[in-house]
């Protein structure tokens, strides 16, 4: 596949470099404990444009050509980046007109990074240049091993508001509509007689009075996303004019929402991944390994790299935690365990100035005598153990839909319940599979299902026809389908399909709803007849086809169906209509749903134990604080040289991970 293996063997290791901020004698330190930790990659000139170009058109390449030159002579490849991302403060000065305004017009400042608009052809043209001089320069470079362009699109400039970007977003509508009318019709202009005589009319949805058309919000939002991608493929194809290494840019999934990594996904050579542990979450590996099989997904089940993710505390949570002792390990692993061939991390050494002087690094400020650097060195030799793993892939039995433009949706103003939000569903469904140690993927609905046994769709709001004709489909074939509540309403322009809710399903679900019932905040309802609750929804189910498998004992809906099963040609397709209790409501009933679409999953173990199997490796990850002993487990333990025969204890807090026979 191209961009792939990137480096000559094993896992990739090291992290973002930045010896722009220190003193020579330290770079000459700097590689030699990369060399002590095994660090094999970094990621150079995130941030230089400033220093490479410090007047329009001047470069100084010398500082780099040093940098690049020491990497090479230690053995340490470069991910070498495009510095994009941060324009220099003469490129501000010089071209007002690229500046970002926001919603409600304030042009923003300079002083930090991603303060450009994306659309402004003076960005264009000056990034451009730099990224001609920069692929020029080092595209034979043999310390370059491959590309990273710019640093996290949409990060703080996802939306522009400026003049040029609303000339562009209007370039962008007629594009798409040719028509008026067409656009007119989508939007559904015809509520509150808002229909445009012509796309000079159209503005972006900056603020407005309460109530803005959702077709613009959508529009706006696709828009964006092209905007980000037109700025990326420019400089890919900059850089493909001089090498043919791989070029990637870094991801944020799945916390930006404005970007649709579905799309982007096609663009670059190898996916890379950028995730940070939300440590003010009570479990929060379970958002990590979300994470790792969404970027997985997008990456269409090919390995991917982990590009950034911290040796312990980030700077920017409202309360930075550190890490536990093994709890690095423990999450490095976990995104090895779900198909990442790298580990990198932001960054390599800590930095003393500026924005991020308490974020943690390899090498902290506390130095080398501390845990942080020894579980960095133990950390390189897990890796080294590990190199087998490297382009092996993760198998998955259950697919869970996975949708930006659902979770936008979904999320404008004036729906039926503020409670209604799309990763809490989504999330809530992958905790209770993660807690039934079942490996997931993620899938857009319009995706070929065929490979999985059950697929889930936690939060469909908005679902056009032809992905729920797919849903129909891999159902009469065969297929599990559950489907949570507010699923299948609007079509992708945001228009309610016709009929009863839920439009685009009722077909699959075999269910009509009369009635949406929101609950109160903190309102529970009960199900029967086994003894659940459901909060945030309740709604009036009526039965087309389906069956009622429990109904509401109490609550606006008492006596109707609350979970419903439609046999449909050779498959299922299950509907629950509130939101169930975590423990008996929705870890019971996927029990039943996985072992009705005959879903393998290993029994008896603690929900605090992560396995997830890739290839031929069995990682057992143990996020509990007592040992655990899995049966069944016969190999070689990779990181331990353990003989396993039968049986493999993790210790609490622990990672082992098998090479089965
Ligand atoms: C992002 C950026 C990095 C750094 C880290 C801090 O991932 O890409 O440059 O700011 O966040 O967590």
């Amino acid at each position: 596949m191209p961009g792939y293996p990137v480096l000559p063997e094993g896992l990739a290791y090291g992290g973002d470099y930045n010896p722009e901020q220190w003193p020579e004698d330290v770079w000459r330190e700097d590689v030699r404990l990369m060399r002590e930790a095994g660090v094999n990659l970094v990621t150079v000139g995130v941030f230089n444009w400033g220093l490479i170009e410090p007047e329009e058109g001047e470069y100084d390449f010398a500082r780099l050509d040093r940098i690049l030159d020491l990497l090479h002579s230690a053995g340490v490849y470069a991910d070498l980046a495009t510095p994009t991302s941060s324009p220099p403060t003469w490129f501000r000065r010089r071209y007002p007109g690229s500046r970002l305004v926001d919603r409600e017009g304030h042009v923003l400042g300079g002083g930090s990074r991603h303060s450009f608009c994306p659309s402004s052809p003076d960005y264009a043209a000056a990034s451009e240049r730099v990224v001609t001089a920069l692929a020029r320069r080092y595209a034979g470079h043999p310390a370059v091993a491959m590309w990273h362009v710019h640093n996290e699109y949409g990060w703080a400039n996802a939306h522009c508001y400026c003049p040029t970007s609303a000339e562009a977003f209007r370039a962008w509508l007629r594009d798409r509509y040719g028509d008026v009318g067409a656009l007119n019709a989508a939007w559904g202009t015809t509520f509150w007689g808002l229909t445009y005589g012509s796309f000079e009319e159209v503005e972006p949805p900056v603020a407005a009075p309460v109530g803005l058309l959702t077709g613009l919000q959508l529009d706006f939002m696709r828009f964006s996303v092209d905007a980000h991608i037109a700025c990326f493929r420019r400089e890919r194809d900059t850089i493909r004019r001089f090498c043919d290494l791989p070029v990637t840019t870094n991801f944020m999934i799945p916390n930006c929402k404005p970007m649709d990594y579905w799309r982007w996904a096609a663009e670059v050579d190898v996916v890379a991944n950028d995730h940070y542990l939300d440590s003010g979450r009570a479990d929060p590996q379970i958002e990590l390994a979300m994470a790792a099989d969404l970027t997985r997904s997008v990456a269409g089940g090919r390995p991917w790299m982990l590009m950034e993710h911290s040796t312990g505390a980030v700077n920017w949570q409202p309360r930075n935690l550190a890490k536990r002792p093994g709890e690095m390990r423990r999450n490095t692993l976990a995104h090895v365990a779900r198909g990442s061939d790298s580990a990198m991390f932001f960054q390599w050494r800590a930095s003393r100035y500026g924005a991020e002087k308490f974020h943690s690094a390899m090498v902290p400020h506390a130095g080398t005598d501390s845990r942080m650097w020894r579980e960095v060195v133990a950390l390189g030799a897990d890796l080294r153990e590990l190199a087998g793993v490297r382009g092996s892939r993760v198998a998955a039995e259950v697919a869970v839909v996975w949708d930006w433009e659902s979770y936008w949706a979904l999320e404008f103003e004036w729906r039926p319940s503020a409670d209604l939000r799309f990763r809490e569903r989504v999330e809530a469904y992958y905790e209770a599979l993660w807690r039934e140690h079942v490996t997931v993927d993620f899938v857009h609905p319009s995706a070929d299902l065929s490979p999985y046994r059950l697929v889930v769709a936690p939060s469909s709001y908005l679902l056009g026809e032809a992905p729920a004709k797919n849903l129909h489909r891999y159902v009469e074939a065969g297929g599990h389908l559950l489907v949570s509540y507010f699923s299948g309403i609007v079509d992708e322009n945001d228009t309610i399909h016709a009929g009863p809710h839920p439009g685009a399903l009722r077909e699959v679900l075999g269910v009509a709803v009369e009635e949406f019932h929101p609950l109160r905040e903190h309102e529970t309802v009960t199900l029967e007849p086994f003894s659940a609750t459901g909060r945030i929804w309740s709604e009036r189910v009526r039965l087309a086809g389906a069956r009622a498998v429990h109904e509401f004992a109490d609550g606006p809906d008492a006596g109707h169906p609350a979970v419903t099963r439609h046999d449909l040609g050779a498959g299922t397709a299950w509907y629950v209509s509130t939101a169930l209790d975590a423990g008996s409501g929705l870890r019971g009933l996927l029990g039943r749903v996985l072992d009705g679409a005959g879903v393998s999953r290993p029994r008896g173990l603690p929900d605090t134990l992560e396995l997830v199997w890739r290839g031929d490796h069995l990682f057992l990850i143990n996020h509990g604080d007592a040992p655990v002993t899995v049966h069944g487990v016969t190999g070689t333990g990779v990181l331990d040289g353990a003989a396993y025969d039968g049986s493999a204890t993790v210790p609490a807090g622990g990672v082992v991970v098998v090479r089965t026979a």
